[in-house]
């Protein structure tokens, strides 16, 4: 088990583009243990590898809105392609481990249909649809160094700043 820190916004590694883990499998247990120990000790519905301090492109999401059952792991993304979105689009506050306490309303396509390798380097292609929906195409934005305050104006993304440097000057984990 291993709880890893997760970095705040506006920590600026989470704003970096991260690089593909390719055919390299050999940290990738360890990496998706820790993205699921450190998502479940948060209570996140995914959690991405930067906000980790890990600069490549995984992530993992909670097997329940994944649409599995409690008891199964999460789902493990290595390199996702975002395949097919929807047209149909629905707005959704929507939170972050790496800001919390804020919810913004982010418009999302409903629908995702997403490509990526597991654990064993295998592929697979998994639709959803909602939380799954949007979980996915959040997740995979913070692969592009992408986040939530991308997402709204320019009042609301210094307003977020601003406390967020605030919460992160009085952070006592
Ligand atoms: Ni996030």
């Amino acid at each position: 088990m291993a709880i890893r820190r997760i970095l705040w916004y506006p920590d600026p590694q989470l704003m970096e583009q991260c690089a593909p883990v390719g055919d390299s499998t050999s940290e990738l247990a360890e990496l998706f243990r820790d993205l699921s120990d450190t998502m479940f000790a948060h209570n996140g519905a995914g959690l991405a590898a930067p906000q980790i301090g890990i600069l490549k492109r995984v992530f993992v999401i909670d097997p329940v809105v994944a649409g599995l059952s409690e008891q199964d792991a999460p789902l493990l993304f290595v390199d996702p392609q975002i395949e097919w979105l929807s047209d149909e689009t629905e707005v959704s506050d929507e939170g972050c481990l790496s800001f919390p306490g804020i919810y913004v309303p982010i418009r999302r396509a409903l629908k995702a249909r997403t490509r990526a390798r597991d654990v064993e380097g295998k592929g697979f292609e998994v639709e959803g649809e909602g939380l799954f929906a949007r979980a996915m195409q959040h997740e995979k934005d913070h692969l592009d160094g992408t986040l939530i305050t991308d997402h709204v104006g320019r009042l609301k993304r210094k307003m977020i700043r601003r406390k967020m440097e605030r919460e992160t000057q009085s952070r006592d984990d």
